[in-house]
């Protein structure tokens, strides 16, 4: 059970009403959906949908299609009643947290595959994830009907993967992306952090620190390529026990720079221990 001031609908029916019933008063209904789990980085897309609409709905779901078999499903950090308290002081206005049945009942068969910007990174290393993003993604979009969506920066390639199927589909709902929010250490707040034990803790700080000097490497007029792998080779020696890419893309499309007048972004995955990390910054 959530904190009790504020409102949980768990149904389609129950969710469309509200939010039908702010829209026909003229409010504006900014969405922003959520595993749970929840940091201040979630709390800063409440805050920013409070600020670009009149109302804020948070939803909470764990979606089970955006996991593979051997990832971390099961556990998953859960604590409805410690996040409806955090969504409440940000001035949530309304919880969604429907059950696996509403999303998935017994028959449900479509998929959402958005492909070309899915590809690559994080669709080689998890080639499951972004068909069950953008089929969970889709569904909360419609069910809501919210005038925009937020989004953290932090997936970065999973925001332009939700740009483009939104536009794609025609959903008439803003795709609205919010800056990463980190620790005083520069590390992005996530909700896997919590898996990090003191001394893999320490390392993760290093990621951020990493991928910005690689940025002063290319501004110096180091050629992308050499950047990437310096940026991986510190990784290592940090203490990261595996990198599973360190790459500086087109910003847009998450394809290898091209056009160097158009923006470029790096990102990175990398592991320690049995935590996946990811980050990444504008070149
Ligand atoms: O970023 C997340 O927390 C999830 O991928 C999302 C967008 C809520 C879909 O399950």
């Amino acid at each position: 059970m959530a904190d009790s001031s504020l409102p949980i609908v768990r149904d389609v029916a129950g969710l469309r009403a509200q939010i039908s019933a702010w829209r026909g008063q003229g409010l504006r209904v900014g969405l922003v959906p959520t595993m749970g789990a929840l940091h201040d980085g979630h709390l800063s897309l409440v805050r920013a949908a409070k600020e670009k609409c009149d109302r804020a709905v948070a939803t909470l779901f764990v979606n089970p299609k955006q996991f593979a078999p051997n990832e971390d499903f099961e556990r998953y950090p859960r604590d409805e009643a410690g996040d409806g308290a955090m969504l409440a002081s940000a001035g949530c206005d309304l919880l969604y947290a429907p059950e696996r049945t509403i999303m998935y009942p017994d028959g449900f068969a479509t998929s959402v595959i958005v492909t070309s910007v899915s590809t690559p990174l994080e669709g080689e290393f998890r080639p499951h994830f972004f068909g069950g993003v953008a089929t969970v993604v889709t569904k909360l979009l419609l069910q809501a009907l919210p005038d925009a969506a937020f989004f953290g920066e932090k997936d970065y390639q999973q925001l332009q993967v939700i740009k483009r199927m939104a536009g794609d589909l025609d959903i008439p709902v803003a795709i609205e992306g919010c800056a990463t929010v980190r620790e005083s250490d520069g590390l992005a707040m996530s909700s896997r952090n919590a898996y990090l034990s003191a001394d893999e803790r320490r390392i993760a700080a290093r990621l951020n620190h990493i991928l910005h000097d690689a940025i002063k490497a290319v501004h110096a007029g180091e050629p992308i390529a050499q950047a990437e792998a310096e940026a991986a080779r510190h990784l290592s020696a940090a203490g990261f026990t595996s990198i599973d890419y360190v790459a500086i893309r087109d910003a847009q499309t998450l394809q290898p720079v091209t056009d160097s007048s158009r923006p470029a972004r790096i990102l990175a995955a990398a592991w320690l221990g049995k935590t996946r990390l990811i980050d990444n910054m504008a070149v």
